[in-house]
């Protein structure tokens, strides 16, 4: 079926160009030095990839789960022969792709996490509740879209996801309204969504943010388990990364910078007191295993965000990997919502 006019356009020639965000702080963060092995986790429209191989003479191993960003990466790839090898994975998955290339240790991690322009403006691919679109929501395209979820879980199962993982006061009203709507006919389009959500949450005067933007928060983050794959990433670039080699991660709402910032703040603070008793072995275990590079996370400055409202959430947070070895993963200590059924 061919898409309405206008559907698929940002702007006049289509999806808007994502533009890259805190690129200048990312660098100075992430200093790649000549010969330098960088793994970008979250390829996009490649803005960080092309800012690292301009920079300086280093590899990058890109990964997007998104088959389209790579596809279209693959012109960038021929400006810098042999230096950008795309993958399309999970960054959750990067230990195994980047020991595929035969790599073992690698110089930087980069994340910038979220949606791209491209995948936000793309009416088809089902994320903005301000466009008429399928209900999808698939980053990588494979497995149930949100339009399988909003139609078959139970009331108490779809408050569950919205309350925790879009933290909205009203999830239970929001959810009750979904299970009465799609009981008439099933919930298919982005709209109505969004109008079902707009209806019990009404719109205040004042308030910037559409009321649909909690609940597709939710559901985007439940269905490709984005929180999940945070945290298998961040562990993932811990056990990879040199001693000396940096992890810079970009996050865009409070629930993913709140699992940055415990993973950071775990992984660099010394053994607890006492620790000197404890034997050699779990002495080592809870030496830091990174140097925060800064205390407070790093916010775009007025000119970017006026530049770029894209940008107005977004915090980098940066750390240094030291020789200390790498933790254990624990998803419920780095404050990774539990949702207590499963896909
Ligand atoms: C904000 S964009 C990155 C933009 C990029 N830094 C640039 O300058 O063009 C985020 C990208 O990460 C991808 N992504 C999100 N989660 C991912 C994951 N777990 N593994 C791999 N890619 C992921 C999305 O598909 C999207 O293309």
């Amino acid at each position: 079926m061919m898409a309405g006019r206008g559907a698929h356009m940002a702007a006049v020639g289509g999806p808007a160009r994502h533009i890259p965000v805190m690129l200048w702080e990312m660098l100075r963060a992430l200093e790649p030095g000549s010969g330098a092995i960088i793994v970008d986790g979250t390829f996009g429209a490649g803005g960080y990839s092309k800012a690292f191989l301009e920079a300086t003479d280093c590899k990058v191993i890109a990964i997007d789960r998104d088959p389209e960003a790579i596809a279209a990466g693959e012109a960038l790839a021929e400006v810098f022969p042999g230096r950008l090898k795309l993958v399309n994975g999970h960054f959750g998955d990067m230990e195994d792709i980047v020991t595929r290339e035969g790599v073992e240790a690698v110089d930087g991690v980069a994340l910038d996490l979220g949606l791209s322009s491209m995948q936000l403006d793309k009416a088809s691919r089902g994320f903005s509740f301000i466009k008429e679109g399928p209900l999808d929501m698939r980053m990588g395209k494979e497995g149930p879209s949100a339009s399988d979820i909003v139609n078959t879980l139970s009331a108490g199962e779809l408050a569950e996801i919205i309350g925790k993982l879009g933290e909205e006061g009203r999830s239970r009203a929001i959810a009750k309204a979904i299970v009465a709507r799609r009981a008439e006919a099933p919930i298919e389009t982005t709209k109505e969504l969004s109008d079902i959500v707009a209806r019990v949450l009404g719109r205040k005067r004042d308030e910037p943010k559409h009321p649909a933007t909690r609940t597709f928060q939710a559901l985007r983050l439940y269905l490709n388990e984005e929180l999940e794959e945070l945290a298998r990433g961040l562990s993932a670039a811990e056990r990879l990364l040199k001693a000396g080699g940096r992890l810079v991660v970009v996050t865009f709402h409070s629930l993913e910078d709140r699992i940055v910032k415990r993973f950071f703040a775990n992984r660099s603070t010394p053994a607890p007191r006492g620790s000197r008793h404890l034997p050699e072995a779990s002495a080592a275990e809870f030496a830091p295993s990174f140097r925060l590079l800064n205390r407070r996370p790093v916010e775009p400055n007025q000119s970017e965000i006026r530049r770029n409202p894209r940008a107005r959430s977004a915090r980098l947070r940066a750390a240094e990997r030291t020789a200390a070895p790498a933790h254990a993963l624990d998803l419920a200590a780095l404050g990774v919502p539990q949702i207590s059924f499963g896909m």
